[in-house]
């Protein structure tokens, strides 16, 4: 049970909180097991944590999955990366209906094998029926890219005379990022002991509170959420102006 499930003070609830699952590899090295054996266990975390968020009324759960970045790693790793979304895609089209959940996945999809994207379309068009929790998995997410692709889709429609540059404004340069009409998080978390962001959520983070802790994410728990969001709640946020 959590210690907020009383809804007390819900205007100090995030609505949106973000994650950047990191450690999993630490965490089976400190085993002497394979770095997929980590993934597979982080996998198993985002599944309670998503589950815990969406029952104390967080709205929106956005995780860092694979960056742009983590094609450098070894094929074998990187294969068993794509094979847990594989498993994760299947079971969410499963279990979306009976829930009620949405889910979307940033992120360049270029990249990713067609039958992936094959089950997140199938996820998308579920999503749809909702308007609940909504889960967002970044996949080849790259906070840089997602900008220049944005700046790029403005361009065009500029050259296709559909827009102005003098038009553009923070705004409406939003929506042409993947995380089009997902309001910006409240609360970035980071575990792992890790002290900075990997290209995460650049533009939407601009007043983000962060939460790193040494945790390593196959550790990360309920009550590891739970210190994130006291801590997020104990916090003075000004967005520029002075405190009454
Ligand atoms: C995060 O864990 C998962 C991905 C980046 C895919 P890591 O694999 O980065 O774990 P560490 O940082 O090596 O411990
Ligand atoms: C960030 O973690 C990406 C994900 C968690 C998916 P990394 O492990 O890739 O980041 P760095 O290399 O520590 O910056
Ligand atoms: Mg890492």
């Amino acid at each position: 049970m959590s210690i907020f499930s009383a809804n007390t003070d819900s205007a100090r609830m995030p609505q949106h909180i973000a994650i950047i699952m990191d450690g999993n590899g630490r965490w089976a090295k400190k085993r002497g097991l394979p770095r997929n054996a980590g993934h597979a266990v982080g996998s198993e975390t985002f599944r309670k944590i998503a589950t815990y968020c969406k029952n104390i009324g967080v709205q929106y759960l956005t995780v860092y999955a694979f960056s742009t970045e983590n094609w450098k790693r070894s094929k074998e790793e990187v294969e068993g990366i794509m094979k847990l979304f594989d498993q994760y895609l299947r079971e969410a089209i499963e279990e979306m209906e009976a829930d009620h959940i949405r889910l979307k996945v940033l992120g360049d999809l270029s990249r990713i094998s067609p039958e992936l994207r094959q089950l997140i379309e199938k996820t998308y068009e579920i999503s749809t029926h909702y308007d609940g929790f909504q889960v967002n998995v970044c996949i080849n997410y790259g906070g840089r890219d997602e900008i220049v692709r944005a700046a790029r889709a403005f361009a065009e429609k500029c050259l296709a005379g559909e827009a102005k540059p003098e038009e553009l404004t923070e705004e409406s340069f939003s929506h042409y990022l993947y995380s089009d009409g997902i309001p910006d998080p409240e609360l970035i978390i980071r575990p792992s002991g890790e002290l900075r962001t990997s290209n995460f959520l650049p533009w939407q983070s601009a007043y983000s509170e962060y939460y790193f802790t040494d945790v390593l994410w196959p550790d990360f728990d309920e009550a590891e959420l739970d210190k994130a969001i006291a801590a997020f709640r104990a916090r003075d946020r000004r967005f520029g102006g002075v405190k009454k």
